[in-house]
């Protein structure tokens, strides 16, 4: 039950009532208790263009609302309306709720691509790769348990020029090596671009190496390929580690879309849309404009012959639309390649590749090192993903061990994994993926504020209520009776999951996702320091317990959706 939409209909219901059906309904939740749980304001603008008195107008509103899961609504300021839920009606929802199946709300039915993660196959994944893939992890989750049909696409770069060194220092190993020596794809990359600055003679082969894999000598292939596989079993090996949904049947990579480059380029020039500036075909774009002024190109064919990224781009966005046939695409991608992007959607539209579906580009910004500088290790190389996973489940296992030295080593492996990982990914996703923030393990493995530890360790909590109470969370006289005003704050909480949960995907951010789950385990945490639980006579321990289970099931819900697991102790 998407609860704001509920009363948004409620609203609009009055509006029409009292002879406002064209002005839309603007509710809010409430921003303090005393204006109830949601509060209707758009009343004041139909009062203006109307020429009448606000109050008077919300009063008639307010009287047009015929719903019985509202109290008696409160006409307040000039025009505001306040919207008390009924606390018989609450309870009922909440029994409801805990009843109910919650594993999809398949409530939307888009085809939906989403390009994410999508590193380049020459080096290994370091941190910059945590954003795209953490943040598309996450949107995936989301937008599939809304029933969406979900298309997930690794757009990994397998096709540049650097392959050429890679190739040619592959090619220079003894045949028995060179699998061992992929193994560290970081050393092997760097050793390989080190040879291509410092050897022309090296150069100039790695230059032929590109000309003979772009035109598919069998030889080059073979290589290519052995590098390939070695490159994307390592990026399957991170995705593990991390929890990630990603597998090797998602890899679409920009080498798949070789064939289609010359076609693309024809095709542009028989609908005149190329020009030929400096040797290099062309699309000049309305509204695109650089230094000066002057018209930007998107460059499709290099006058060398060569396709840039923007080709592969085109004949990738070709395809979403077209063989997949998705409603919408988004590019997980981050804000650097927010110009490239904007070109690609108009170069589609331009050509009629998109035709009406939404494209869409979510962009994020970058994380930074605690002196504000970009996250690179001391000698300034890129730091790996895996070292950093490892990093933080190392860490995790100290605090635990602190924390509850009780637990078996085992146990504790356990939870350090479970709280390691789902740190860094929840430092991430709480944050508005806009902004840039800085890399702080002590801040993102506190158990204090908003963070994975605590919202895991509110779940523990919970779930040792149970162990205590000696209770099946899962098979509770499910009849609920609200008394409390933190009882009823938690209970009105959970029922705003679903609209929740939805709100994520008006803009893609997982933050709003975040901020409710630690709004509910503050909730959580307020009604526990009000409201015993164990102690009171059968029938309100029963009603609590359910209150319990449900916000339990709703933090674990939540946080799986963002890709985090829980443990039953820590
Ligand atoms: N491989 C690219 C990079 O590392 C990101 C690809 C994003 N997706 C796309 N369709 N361009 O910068």
């Amino acid at each position: 039950m998407n609860l704001k939409r509920l009363i948004d209909q409620a609203v609009a219901g009055g509006l029409a009532n009292a002879g406002f059906a064209d002005t839309p309904a603007v509710v809010k939740q409430a921003a303090r208790p005393e204006f109830g749980d949601y509060q209707a304001n758009g009343v004041m603008a139909a009062a203006k263009r109307a020429g009448r008195n606000p109050r008077e107008v919300a009063g008639e509103v307010a009287a047009g609302l015929d719903v019985d899961f509202l109290e008696s609504p409160e006409v307040a300021g000039p025009g505001f309306i306040n919207l008390t839920l009924s606390a018989s009606w609450i309870a009922e929802q909440m029994q409801a709720r805990y009843r109910g199946d919650e594993s999809a709300l398949d409530v939307a039915t888009a085809r939906i691509a989403i390009d994410y993660s999508s590193p380049n196959l020459a080096k290994e994944m370091h941190v910059g790769h945590l954003r795209p893939t953490v943040i598309g992890d996450a949107l995936v989750r989301v937008l599939e348990f809304l029933g969406n049909d979900v298309i997930r696409v690794n757009h990994v770069g397998d096709w540049g020029a650097q392959f050429g060194s890679l190739l040619a220092f592959l090619d220079e190993l003894p045949e028995g090596e060179r699998g061992t020596s992929l193994k560290d794809l970081e050393a092997f990359y760097r050793e390989a671009s080190a040879r291509f600055r410092s050897d022309e003679t090296f150069a100039t082969k790695a230059r032929g190496f590109v000309v003979k894999l772009q035109s598919g000598d069998p030889a080059c292939s073979a290589l290519w390929e052995q590098f390939i596989a070695e490159s994307i079993a390592h990026c399957e090996a991170v995705y593990d580690l991390f929890n990630i949904t990603l597998t090797t049947e998602d890899v679409r990579a920009e080498s798949a879309y070789n064939d289609d480059l010359p076609r693309i380029v024809t095709d542009l020039e028989q609908q005149g849309l190329i020009t030929v500036s400096d040797g290099a075909k062309c699309v000049f774009l309305p509204g695109f404009t650089g230094k000066d002024d002057k018209p930007l190109p998107a460059i499709v064919q290099k006058s060398d012959g060569g396709y840039p990224y923007l080709a592969t781009d085109v004949a990738a966005l070709r395809y979403r639309a077209g063989e997949l046939g998705v409603d919408k695409a988004y590019y997980v991608v981050g804000a650097p390649q927010t110009l490239h992007l904007k070109q690609l959607f108009a170069l589609g539209e331009a050509a009629g590749y998109v035709d009406g579906q939404d494209f869409r580009h979510v962009p994020f910004g970058s994380i930074l090192k605690d002196d504000g500088k970009p996250f690179k290790t001391r000698d300034g190389a890129d730091v790996k993903l895996v070292d950093v996973l490892h990093e933080a489940v190392a860490r995790a296992h100290d605090v635990v061990t602190t924390k509850n030295p009780e637990l078996s080593e085992s146990e504790r492996e356990e939870v350090a994994r479970v709280v390691g990982i789902g740190a860094v990914k929840y430092a991430e996703l709480s944050k508005n993926r806009m902004t840039d923030y800085i890399f702080d393990w002590d801040a993102m493995l506190s158990f204090e504020g908003n963070t994975a530890p605590y919202l895991q360790y509110a779940y523990t909590r919970i779930r040792s209520i149970f162990r205590r109470a000696d209770a099946d969370a899962a098979a509770l006289d499910a009849t609920v009776v609200i008394s409390e005003p933190a009882e009823r704050a938690l209970c009105v909480k959970l029922l705003q999951f679903q609209e929740t949960v939805e709100q994520v995907t008006a803009d893609n951010q997982p933050n709003v996702l975040c901020n409710y789950l630690y709004e509910l385990a503050q909730s959580f945490m307020s009604f526990y320091e009000t409201c015993p639980v164990l102690s009171g006579a059968e029938a309100e321990r029963n009603s609590r317990l359910v209150i319990c289970a449900t916000t339990a099931r709703t933090l674990q819900l939540g946080l799986s959706l963002l890709g985090i697991e829980t443990v039953e102790q820590m």
